[in-house]
């Protein structure tokens, strides 16, 4: 099965989504900041998924991730049944456009 596959709803059983006790430190040494600790999602095809949590909880951490616009410090991240440490740069490029989309729109206002 390819990347995109599992976008498309082809039939296969692969989440369309996958985060798989994704860590993601900023600042490897004295300075480093541990965001995520092991975050675990699995989105399927129609699925409507809201990330909420307060200011400096991770969030564009996250979706920065899930929009290839960067990587997990460890644990895993699969489109499509696909782990994106195995895509080249061309297919990332490509995911950019398709995930990316939904990244631009996290803020709301604050109740
Ligand atoms: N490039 C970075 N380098 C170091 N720390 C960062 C970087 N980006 C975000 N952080 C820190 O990571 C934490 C989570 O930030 P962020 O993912 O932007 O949260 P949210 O989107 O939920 O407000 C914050 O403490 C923030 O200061
Ligand atoms: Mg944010």
């Amino acid at each position: 099965m390819g990347p995109r596959d599992g976008m498309r709803g082809t039939g296969g059983d692969s989440p369309v989504l996958l985060l798989d006790e994704v860590h993601k430190l900023y600042n490897p040494g004295p300075l480093q900041v541990h965001v995520l600790k092991g975050i675990s999602l699995a989105v399927e095809q129609g699925d409507f998924v809201a990330i909420t949590g307060s200011s400096g909880g991770g969030k564009s951490t996250m979706l920065n991730i899930l929009g290839c616009l960067d990587t997990p410090s460890s644990g895993r991240y699969l489109i499509g049944g696909t782990d994106v440490s195995e895509l080249g740069d061309n297919e990332l490029v490509g995911n950019v456009g398709r995930i990316g989309v939904f990244a631009g729109a996290e803020v709301r206002p604050a109740d």
